[in-house]
């Protein structure tokens, strides 16, 4: 459920009507509804009140101050994978023993920044960077919490470009060798082990997967355990799908989730991590955007917007799929007939959807694009030199602009012509 529905005819974002955003934003801006921010973050929070826990947000997902600053003043961690993700989640008052640090390549630079700073958790992805993570803790003469990244070899069931817990991708250490990885990271000076990591893959639709990654885990937690490791922090990774189309069967709750996540690991004493990402903001953002033109070609029409692959690249990455609705609500049974809903860039890669049955739309008027708040605002970009797109936050009949749209001044100015030129 979220916050953008149909009032007097007109789509809404909780009380704000999104023309109003429109005509005084401009177009295209991604829009966010902190009702709904609010509302999937409890849900994970009641799917694990049976024990201690950290909701660590996924910042990858949606790294905008103002989300970050809603979802950690209602108490939530944070998951990063960069010294800039490192440093949003600070900017926005969470304290570095509510952040935990993920990626395959981290740096001594970010190692030493998060070191400094305040940390809750490594999660360390191989044997070379236990060691650099070591060394960099000696040299400030730290200890650092680290869990080691398991990789379980379970198939996600998932997009190929998202799927990251097989054992043919480069996350993590493969669950044979995790106990010698682990006897190296105890016997490194300046690391604490504390706990056992895992990402399995993103937008999971079916709870399968998680139940066999994380039957392994336990059974990993209980051998460690055995070899003397002080395993008390499990971190069950993030992904849990969101439903992209309203007419499809919708992925399982959070609720469900955290019952999975019970019976697999629930009896160990833990305390448990999660880093969801896109089910607490996909749902939560849409990106608005106007008609420019509806162009009819042969045998297919084209309704060209202004909003373009570099302001949404998912589904030029990813062929996603996001539902596409008229800001002006259509009467029940309304013409609809099918159109290649495509953006201004120069490449036929900036197509958001083909055969899309929609209503007749003329230029000026608006379309939302649902789902669009994980992985839209933060995986956009100026190409074409198109501004980067801003972003609005709405909490009941308020709203404010929390990244404006730069001008093209401000573009021109971020280019240095070197004065031998
Ligand atoms: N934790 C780790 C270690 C991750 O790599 C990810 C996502 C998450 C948590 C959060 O996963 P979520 O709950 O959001 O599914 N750009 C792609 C998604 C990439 C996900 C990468 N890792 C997309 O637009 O679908």
């Amino acid at each position: 459920m979220d916050h953008f529905n149909y009032l007097d005819g007109q789509l809404h974002a909780e009380q704000v009507p999104l023309s109003r955003i429109a005509a005084e934003v401009g177009t295209p801006v991604y829009v966010y509804s902190s009702a709904t921010l609010t509302r999937h973050f409890l849900q994970f929070r009641q799917a694990l009140d049976w024990t201690d826990h950290l909701i660590c947000f996924a910042v990858k997902a949606n790294s905008n101050l103002a989300v970050l600053k809603l979802l950690g003043d209602l108490g939530a961690g944070m998951d990063v994978v960069s010294g800039g993700e490192y440093a949003r989640a600070r900017a926005a008052g969470v304290p570095g023993g509510r952040i935990v640090f993920s990626g395959v390549g981290k740096t001594r630079a970010e190692m030493r920044q998060v070191i400094e700073g305040g940390i809750r958790q490594v999660n360390v992805e191989s044997e070379p960077e236990l060691e650099a993570l070591s060394d960099v803790a000696t040299t400030l003469g730290a200890s650092v919490p680290v869990a080691v990244r398991v990789n379980p070899d379970v198939d996600a069931r998932t997009h190929a470009k998202i799927a990251t817990g097989k054992s043919e991708n480069k996350f993590g250490i493969p669950i044979a060798r995790a106990r010698e990885v682990y006897a190296l990271a105890a016997k490194l000076p300046g690391l604490q082990v504390v706990g056992i990591d895992m990402h399995i893959g993103s937008q999971l639709t079916d709870l399968e997967p998680y139940r066999q990654a994380y039957g392994k885990m336990a059974d990993l937690c209980r051998t460690l355990r055995g070899d003397g490791h002080a395993i008390m922090r499990l971190d069950m990774g993030g992904g849990l799908g969101i439903p992209y189309r309203r007419d499809n069967a919708a992925p399982p709750l959070p609720i469900e989730y955290g019952q999975v996540i019970r019976e697999t690991v629930g009896d160990l004493g833990c305390e448990i991590e999660i880093e969801p990402g896109r089910n607490i903001v996909g749902n939560a953002g849409i990106l608005l955007s106007g008609v420019v033109f509806l162009k009819r070609g042969e045998g297919r029409d084209f309704l060209i917007l202004d909003a373009a692959m570099n302001d949404l690249i998912r589904p030029a990455m990813y062929d996603a799929h996001h539902d596409i609705v008229p800001v002006t609500q259509r009467d029940v049974g309304a013409l609809v007939s099918p159109v290649d809903v495509v953006g201004p860039v120069c490449e036929t890669g900036d197509t958001f959807a083909r055969g899309a049955e929609l209503p007749a739309l003329a230029a000026g008027e608006l379309v939302a694009f649902r789902s669009a708040g994980a992985y839209g605002a933060v995986m956009a970009s100026e190409y074409n030199s198109r501004p980067l797109v801003p972003e609005v936050l709405v909490a009941g009949d308020r709203y404010a602009v929390i990244r404006p749209r730069p001008s093209i001044e401000e573009m021109l100015a971020r280019d240095v012509i070197p004065e031998w030129l």
